[in-house]
């Protein structure tokens, strides 16, 4: 366990969702957990006046309502007693020179500082500029750090103009960017299982396998955020994010060392490795869709275009792109990547199909395939051929299955892990502004290209499969999307 500097967390957006539902309880448990120092303080801040006791009565509803079965008492007395609340409101001027005269208080705030920015994205500049005018960013004796939720920028441009913004005031190594994806413990698990194990590095490259599908499908729709969805779409909201981080750490080489400098260098490497999509050829390396109404687990449900209330709109809630790595290791690899809402299925996976075997025995041999689930099932399968046993020669597919997660593991939030990395002053599990980047390069002019045309966009059924316009970016006619529930080649 690394030893974590007296601290005070300063939670921006304090009474929003993100903080309600992940933050405060993901503190909570690493409290419970013995993982927060002793002298450590969260001071959040809200634009409300509200006072001391009130937001402490608040954050016991948070917790009841994320642990109905009940907790600790002893825990929950020393949590509560670390928490303060400030308001800030967005018409006073002295807002910030207000919050540094709380700050100074030494005895209740530890002074080196982390905020959390879970504020609107607009936001996040005019935060960082305002703390700094007060000269709460500036490290001295002690550490300064900013964490910036997702999106950092809405394309390269306003990812750059951000980053420009911010570290006039800051470094690089006072920069935490979120992508929660990489607080999941089967994420790091990727690179794990890759490099410790003697039987997969030497397989893992275009010499063996046919093509990589990193697939995340949820089942959920938009919900309530139909406004920010329709802003955003799901190349943005996922591919950029979630599923590149998730590709970087699939085809990283191994890093020197453990080391978060090390780690991150390899994933910039990928990413910047992986040739753009050619604009004149959109349509055969990247694919869109909408959800229309349907049914899920047996209830109907509503199209996109009308939870949006909006029959114009052409954003995506399916994207799916083809990309391939530059590199020795992935030359002439296909890495499919898919991200849906309103799916037949709520999986977030990394399938790996191999070549054909030296020996095909009959027809419509099955390939290998290798799946490392991510969620639900944190598991790792193999298909393999083998013999039916009996007088003939035939073979069939069997699966190799194992959980990576077994009864009594430990069930951390990706936030709680995130949070702790922060303390810790540790920012693997965060991305560097080259990743960032390198994410809206890839995905930018395809963004652009999807908003110019406004022709109305391919639907398909909520709950369904995966459009069968979809297959467009296959390679080969033999690719097919991969599914997690059955044995083989479940979509021949
Ligand atoms: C968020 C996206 O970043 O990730 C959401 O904005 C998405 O649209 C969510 O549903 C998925 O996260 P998880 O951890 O539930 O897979």
């Amino acid at each position: 366990m690394k030893v974590i500097d007296p601290c005070t967390l300063v939670l921006f957006g304090a009474s929003g969702n993100l903080s309600r539902i992940k933050l405060m309880p993901g503190l909570f448990r690493l409290d419970q957990a013995g993982r927060l120092p002793e002298k450590m303080a969260i001071l959040s801040v809200g634009r409300g006046q509200v006072s001391r006791e009130d937001w402490l009565k608040d954050i016991k509803g948070m917790l009841d309502a994320k642990f109905p079965k009940g907790y600790d008492q002893n825990v929950f007395n020393r949590f509560i007693e670390r928490n303060h609340y400030h308001a800030n409101p967005p018409e006073d001027a002295n807002a910030f020179q207000r919050l540094k005269e709380t700050l100074a208080d030494e005895k209740v705030f530890p002074q080196n500082l982390a905020y959390f920015l879970s504020v609107r994205p607009s936001d996040f500049a005019d935060v960082v500029d305002k703390l700094a005018a007060v000269g709460l960013t500036k490290e001295d004796k002690y550490w300064r750090r900013v964490v910036i939720e997702k999106p950092f920028g809405t394309d390269l441009a306003s990812a750059k103009e951000l980053q420009a913004s911010i570290s006039k005031h800051l470094k690089e190594s006072q920069i935490y960017r979120i992508d929660h994806y990489l607080g999941k413990s089967a994420l790091m698990n990727i690179m794990l299982q890759r490099f410790t194990n003697a039987v997969l590095d030497p397989i893992w490259n275009n010499q063996y396998i046919d093509h990589v599908q990193i697939t995340n499908t949820e089942m959920l729709g938009v919900g309530e955020r139909t406004q920010f969805y329709d802003a955003t779409g799901a190349l943005r909201d996922m591919i950029q994010s979630h599923i590149l981080q998730t590709m970087a750490l699939t085809a990283m080489e191994m890093p020197k060392e453990l080391t978060p400098d090390a780690i991150r260098a390899e994933k910039i490497k990928v990413l910047e490795a992986i040739r753009p999509i050619p604009v004149n050829e959109i349509d055969q390396y990247a694919f869109r869709a909408q959800y229309a109404a349907g049914e899920i687990k047996g209830e109907k449900v509503p199209g996109y275009l009308e939870e949006l209330g909006d029959n114009s709109s052409v954003v995506e809630t399916y994207a799916a792109l083809k990309l391939f790595i530059d590199n020795p290791r992935w030359k002439g690899v296909p890495f499919y990547i898919r991200t849906a809402k309103r799916l037949h299925e709520a999986d977030t996976r990394i399938s790996i199909r191999f070549k054909k075997a030296p020996l095909q025995i009959g027809d419509g041999q099955d390939q290998n395939w290798l799946m490392l689930g991510i969620q639900p099932r944190e598991c790792i399968k193999l298909e393999i051929q083998s013999k039916i046993p009996g007088l003939d020669i035939k073979t069939r597919t069997i699966q190799l299955d194992a959980a990576n997660r077994q009864d009594g593991d430990e069930s951390i939030d990706a936030y709680e892990a995130l949070l702790l990395n922060l303390m810790e002053g540790d920012n693997s599990l965060y991305l560097h502004i080259n990743e960032v980047e390198a994410q809206w390069r890839l995905v930018d002019p395809v963004i652009e290209t999807w908003a110019k045309n406004r022709k109305p966009v391919h639907q398909y059924p909520a709950g369904s499969t995966d459009p069968e316009a979809s297959k467009v970016i296959f390679e080969h006619e033999d690719q097919f999307w991969r599914y997690s529930i059955e044995l083989g080649g479940d979509e021949k």
